[in-house]
């Protein structure tokens, strides 16, 4: 049985790509991970060219909202939310795209397609 987790993570530079595209990964270790620890493992294992952010972990009683994005449709912070073996990763539609997962808090109106 495959045990391996299918995150499949929106992609889009707007200064070079005319649409959004998704690239598919399979991540072995995600039970008992959040969503931004497998971001990390894929960033780091596998494709160096995702992009997304992170502050302060989720770590203290403050979280600085860095991580927010759409996970299998609702808004999250990553790095408090559990992945789960079927993730589709969006930027939050809220804000302007500035690449992938990274968008602009200070401009609304983005299109996460
Ligand atoms: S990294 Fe700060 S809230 Fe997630």
């Amino acid at each position: 049985m495959n045990d391996k987790a299918s995150v499949k993570i929106f992609a889009f530079d707007p200064s070079k790509d005319k649409e959004p595209k998704y690239r598919t990964y399979e991540v072995e270790e995600w039970k008992g991970h959040t969503v931004l620890q497998v971001l990390r493992q894929i960033y780091e294992n596998q494709d160096a060219e995702i992009a997304f952010r992170s502050g302060c972990d989720g770590v203290g009683p403050a979280r600085c909202g860095a991580c927010v994005m759409e996970v299998n449709g609702s808004p999250v912070l990553a790095c408090e939310t559990p992945a789960t073996k079927e993730m589709v990763i969006k930027p939050h539609r809220k804000f302007t795209i500035i690449k992938d997962l990274v968008v602009d808090f200070e401009r609304k109106g983005g299109s996460n397609g």
